[in-house]
């Protein structure tokens, strides 16, 4: 447990098979009996982004563990008038035991880490969202137990939440098929990374334009919006290119009978996933919504 200790998460990349499990079994027991396991201590939230579930689950979850949350925005923070990143970061980690970030460039997270003296959490950037994927994780063992050889099919953007899922399917031994429109798969250097870690952990990786390759028995169906938070201007040429990216009934009949119905939120209903689907019986998306929370405090209490 105290491998974690003053770690940063910023990829899953990062973490070992035992790691995860760490983060598991904390999640877990937090999820039967919450414990003040963080008395006193102050994490920083910095928000470029939107976010419900993020922002919620973090400011829940330090409060939860006996800690406080200090919500802040570009706007509030002098970094908005042009302080460094490196003077901030020093400066944040006198005062804060931890700092969640969400923000466009991934870079920004990775230096954040280097000049910080304290644990930095990726709360999602335009490349990777870890915590979604781990507490996605998470559920996915909660309904089938074991997922070593489970299928995913994901359908649709190859973006931050695909990128995190593949890199954690192929670090557990879990099969994964991506089906994105041509020139929207996952980016090269992820996917060269997971089929890295997928030699040890034998888990399958394939990449295709086909939407029924991946839903064809998969044991959980997986999308997420076809616009992701700083693509506003390829709204209307991704909505047409992604049309068929959709989950819907007649996709699901293709996938095993006990498949679950993941999204990660906000979704966009009507694109990438049907109101029928996404409120029918094979649907966990709000378990996923509420896992964030017990995830991340498991997060929290083996890193800061
Ligand atoms: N899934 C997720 O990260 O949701 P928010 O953008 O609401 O935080
Ligand atoms: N891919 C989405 C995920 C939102 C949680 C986005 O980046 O907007």
């Amino acid at each position: 447990m105290k491998k974690l200790k003053n770690k940063d998460l910023i990829t899953v990349a990062d973490l070992s098979c035992q790691d995860i499990e760490s983060i598991f079994k904390m999640a877990a027991s937090l999820k039967k009996k919450n414990q003040k396991l963080l008395p006193g201590k102050k994490l920083g939230l910095i928000f470029n982004k939107p976010s419900t579930r993020t922002r919620v689950s973090f400011e829940v979850g330090i409060y939860d563990l006996g800690g406080i949350g200090i919500y802040l925005t570009r706007q509030d923070l002098q970094i908005g008038r042009g302080e460094s990143l490196k003077d901030t970061a020093l400066t944040l980690s006198r005062y804060l035991d931890g700092i969640m970030i969400r923000t466009y460039s991934h870079e920004d997270v990775v230096d954040l880490a280097r000049f910080a003296n304290i644990p930095i959490i990726n709360g999602l950037t335009d490349l990777l969202h870890p915590c979604q994927a781990l507490s996605d994780f998470f559920t996915i063992k909660e309904y089938k137990k074991n997922i070593k050889n489970l299928k995913i099919g994901y359908i649709g953007d190859g973006n931050n939440v695909a990128h995190s899922l593949v890199l954690l399917s192929s670090l557990t031994g879990v099969n994964i098929t991506l089906a994105s429109p041509r020139n929207y798969f996952i980016d090269n250097k992820i996917r060269d990374q997971a089929m890295e870690f997928a030699k040890k952990s034998s888990s399958q990786i394939i990449l295709t334009t086909d939407p029924k390759e991946a839903a064809r028995k998969a044991d959980v169906l997986y999308t997420d919006v076809w616009v992701s938070m700083g693509q506003e201007s390829e709204k209307a040429n991704k909505r047409k290119i992604f049309k068929g990216y959709q989950i819907n009934e007649d996709l699901l009949k293709l996938a095993k009978d006990d498949v679950i119905v993941m999204h990660c939120l906000p979704a966009h209903r009507g694109e990438e996933i049907t109101d029928s689907v996404i409120d029918g019986s094979h649907s966990v998306v709000f378990d996923q919504a509420e896992n964030r929370l017990h995830t991340q405090k498991a997060i929290m209490a083996l890193l800061l």
